[in-house]
């Protein structure tokens, strides 16, 4: 029986398109939590962040965690910043494997080039040096996984094909 798969990283790193294809494979749901957020709060994340402020997104976030951490046999796709609360990742660690993807910043920054999706990073002038300053900020908090994967010069399909040769492995 293979175990939820829990998907950490840094924004760009292809948790979202990545997380699709491993559920895909392994007929398991796919659970992207930003996108749950939205759902459920019914505004953007954008949005959220203009209106009521990076610590309400914080909120919402845990109690999502909360909610998706209970669940069988899901690929969770968790936001960039989860991991920054430790009961966060107390809860998806009893949930399932927790996989990171990484990413060179040149990757990271041609990823994430779209100015309106990624509040924090369009809060930086310098989008590269933020992207450098908060990978160094959270570096601790990916090194928590069970299992790394750098998908710089990978495609989804082959990041995808990695992850699950490693949780067949457990
Ligand atoms: C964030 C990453 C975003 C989203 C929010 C905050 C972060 O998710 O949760 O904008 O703190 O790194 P992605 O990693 O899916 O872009």
């Amino acid at each position: 029986m293979i175990k939820n798969v829990v998907l950490i990283g840094f924004m760009g790193t292809g948790k979202t398109s990545s997380g699709k294809m491993i559920a895909n494979q392994l007929g398991f749901k796919f659970i992207d939590m930003d996108r749950a957020i939205e759902k459920k709060w019914g505004m953007t994340i954008p949005q959220m962040f203009e209106q009521h402020g990076e610590a309400f997104f914080r909120e919402k976030e845990k109690e999502m965690c909360r909610e998706v951490a209970g669940k069988k046999s899901v690929v969770i796709s968790t936001g960039g910043g989860t991991v920054k609360d430790p009961d966060n990742v107390a809860i998806l660690k009893q949930s399932g494997k927790i996989v990171c993807l990484m990413a060179s910043v040149e990757a990271i920054l041609e990823r994430t080039a779209t100015i309106g999706q990624r509040p924090l990073l369009d809060a930086y002038e310098d989008r590269r040096q933020g992207i450098v300053e908060l990978l160094e900020q959270r570096k601790a908090m990916y090194a928590q996984a069970d299992y790394t994967v750098d998908t710089t010069d990978m495609s989804p399909l082959q990041v995808s094909r990695d992850v699950i040769s490693f949780m067949k492995r457990r």
